[in-house]
């Protein structure tokens, strides 16, 4: 018989032995008063020949409904228990308890410090509690943070916790990548991303508080912010300035705003047991590995965590573990690898939070990411190699480099304490109690003493602050003129100023169609050609067709570029030609952002598709200071600041020794490489910057 009410439907599946609660009944009567009983004509026709009568009625229908009702129930119920534990998560956090009087003190003070260590809910509920406090009806606020990647994951999670839509109350915004929209009120986004905000809008009016989060990792953009910030609050009494810090030592983020209170949110930590090899590791990663297996096969159940150094030491290790854990037998737990690292693409980074298979056990490989930004639930076991990269920078040649270093023991002791935030923990370190005593530092230089100041020095002249740091310009723009109109074009670009200097000088040679793609290709970074295992050869003949007639490898990318565009952006066209379809994506929307930017700073949109030089003297006009000249035995010497380098094997012109060239960078791996070479004539570079070289400069020697 047909079920006439709902109480009929949930008698039935109780009958059917289906035990629902209270709250599911009251599901049960509004999905059955919602939803409209319809047959299809296919199956009507079945409940006929079986001797159903009617429409919409007879057993089968009744069958369908109850089918129905119970797949809806069990849906709503997943998605409640999922929400109920996502709030019941929230309620365990070691801030929860201060919740009041974290929002008191904050009430009271315009300026806060907060610390807590890494994991008790700083960054995730922060903000959510000044939204339930009220202060987004004056204003968003705005969460800072030194990393793209933890931005975005940190949104999503707040996103969830508020049951709101990414993008709607809780958004995210990195560089080239705006996830948020008018409903926005709390916004993660990166150190860089809110500087960059500030050209537009000097006074944040729009902001009712800045927490400016992660402070101790003190990047350059958040050791900027503190300047600005602290300039803010003065003639803006109404916005509140947070300083959150996952080192106990705050006192000097105090000092600096003038006294600011500290706010301690107290921690919880179970002891974590350290180990230490006896005799130091030849090879770090292999011990790695290693160890990771011995945990695996001899230590109770508990994720594991690694810190590696870099994407491709990343993967090395996970292709390596992979293989070694499918010689395992059936008596060995399943071994989830999972990975992070900052450009990994946006659906893989969800992976490290996702829950596993009973019974299993975790493995993340993941950079310096994960030693305070983000916090991976379930790690009772750390391998800290003791390595990590970071930026070095020398002003007086230009070079950047990213060099691998031994850790401080600040990184060290914050590695550790990643194993014990859920239940006891173990650390093994990679190097000798010996080694962490003697050759370790107490804490890693702050950015700003190791790094290229050259966009931020801009900003802040842009922003009309000329003298607030003595840091040195890498290229001094020659006059004042040069500053005010070029260099405000070339502030409008979330570019570095050599790749906007470029853009701002396509103008002149009436190219700017094609600079921008090549600006944009440039952005994306390295990651534009792959080459699978076995097929190396048909990856290096796609690649190499771009280069023909040997233009280079900034022409070869717009080539890449163009063909791409025209066969309407096919995905197909991307796999046939070994080129990675994501990251050409990115170059495409990079590209578009950087259109639309052209016009803000009146600059025409003019191609110039057959002159190929003028493209050259437009990519010169930026890059003019990263040239060189071709030695003997195929090195090259950088014209200013003279430096032995070589051609990247990488590059179309690797086996073809143009006389000069102008790069893109320079990398340091085993030797110091040019990465991104086009060929150019020497009187070019006198021509173009006059200021920065004489006659002398390119005469043959
Ligand atoms: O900022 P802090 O290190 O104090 O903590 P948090 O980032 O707010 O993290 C609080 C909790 O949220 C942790 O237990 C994380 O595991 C969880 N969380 C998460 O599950 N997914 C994220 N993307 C971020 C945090
Ligand atoms: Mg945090």
């Amino acid at each position: 018989k047909q079920a006439t009410s709902a109480a009929d439907v949930v008698g039935k599946l109780e009958e059917y032995g289906l035990a629902f609660s209270d709250d599911l009944h009251l599901f049960a009567e509004e999905i059955f008063s919602k939803v409209p009983w319809k047959v299809s004509p296919r199956k009507q026709k079945t409940y006929e020949n079986e001797g159903g009568t009617g429409t919409g009625s007879g057993k089968a229908v009744f069958e369908d409904q109850i089918e129905f009702i119970k797949e809806s129930m069990l849906k709503i119920s997943k998605a409640k228990s999922e929400l109920e534990t996502l709030h019941e998560d929230r309620r365990t956090l070691p801030i929860y308890a201060h919740r009041d009087s974290l929002l008191k003190a904050i009430e009271e003070h315009q300026v806060l410090v907060i610390v807590g260590e890494t994991g008790s809910g700083k960054t995730t509920q922060i903000p959510q509690y000044l939204h339930e406090a009220g202060y987004t009806k004056r204003g968003k606020v705005a969460c800072t943070q030194p990393r793209r990647v933890a931005a975005m994951s940190v949104a999503a999670r707040v996103s969830q916790e508020m049951d709101v839509k990414l993008g709607h109350e809780v958004g995210y915004s990195i560089r080239f990548e705006d996830y948020t929209s008018e409903k926005t009120v709390l916004k993660y986004m990166t150190d860089g991303k809110l500087l960059r905000e500030l050209l537009g809008e000097p006074d944040l009016a729009s902001y009712s508080v800045i927490m400016v989060d992660e402070a101790h990792e003190r990047t350059v953009s958040t050791d900027v912010l503190f300047g600005l910030l602290k300039d803010i609050a003065r003639f803006r009494k109404d916005i509140k300035i947070l300083i959150s810090s996952a080192t106990p030592d705050a006192s000097k983020f105090s000092d600096f705003f003038d006294c600011a209170p500290i706010y301690r949110i107290p921690g919880r930590r179970y002891p974590v047991e350290i180990q230490y090899t006896k005799a130091p590791v030849a090879d770090y990663l292999d011990a790695a590995i290693v160890t990771v297996l011995q945990i695996h096969v001899t230590q109770p159940p508990g994720d594991i965590l690694v810190f590696l150094t870099g994407q491709e030491e990343i993967e090395s290790a996970e292709e390596i573990l992979k293989h070694k854990i499918s010689g395992f037998g059936l008596e060995i737990p399943e071994l989830v690898i999972c990975k992070i690292f900052s450009n990994l693409p946006t659906e893989l980074q969800a992976k490290i939070f996702q829950p596993i298979p009973i019974g299993s056990r975790k493995v993340v490989l993941a950079t310096n990411i994960a030693e305070a930004s983000l916090t991976i639930d379930g790690i009772n076991y750390v391998i800290d190699p003791g390595f990590c990269k970071i930026e070095s920078y020398n002003p007086r040649t230009g070079m950047e480099s990213l060099q691998v270093t031994s850790i401080s023991k600040a990184s060290a002791n914050q590695r550790a304490g990643r194993s014990g935030r859920t239940g006891p923990g173990k650390c093994f370190r990679l190097y000798t109690a010996d080694s962490y005593k003697t050759k370790f530092d107490d804490n890693t230089p702050p950015e700003i003493q190791r790094t290229n100041l050259t966009s931020v020095v801009l900003s802040l002249k842009i922003l009309g602050i000329q003298n607030l740091l003595n840091f040195d310009f890498m290229d001094p723009p020659s006059n004042e003129a040069l500053v005010t109109k070029v260099g405000r074009q070339m502030a409008g670009f979330p570019l570095d100023p050599m790749l906007s200097k470029m853009i701002v000088a396509s103008d002149k040679y009436k190219c700017s169609d094609e600079v921008i793609s090549i600006a944009a290709m440039l952005s994306v970074g390295n990651s534009i050609f792959y080459s699978p295992n076995g097929e190396q050869v048909h990856a290096d003949h796609a690649r190499m067709s771009f280069h023909t007639g040997n233009v280079g490898d900034h022409i070869a990318l717009m080539n890449v570029y163009n063909s791409w565009r025209e066969t309407n952006y096919s995905t197909q066209w991307c796999y046939e030609n070994y080129v990675q379809v994501r990251s050409m994506r990115r170059a495409r929307d990079i590209r578009d952002q950087l259109e639309r930017l052209l016009e803000r700073v009146e600059i025409e949109l003019t191609g110039c598709p057959n002159d190929l030089q003028a493209i050259k003297k437009a990519i010169t006009s930026g890059f003019f200071s990263h040239s060189a000249r071709l030695q003997n035995y195929g090195s090259y010497r950088t014209v200013k600041h003279p430096r032995i380098v070589h051609i990247h094997p990488s590059s179309g012109l690797a086996d073809n020794f143009p006389r000069w060239v102008v790069y893109h960078e320079v990398v340091l791996t085993t030797k110091e490489y040019m990465r991104n070479v086009t060929e150019l004539k020497p009187e070019w570079l006198v021509e173009i910057a006059p200021h920065y070289y004489q006659m002398k400069d390119i005469k043959d020697a």
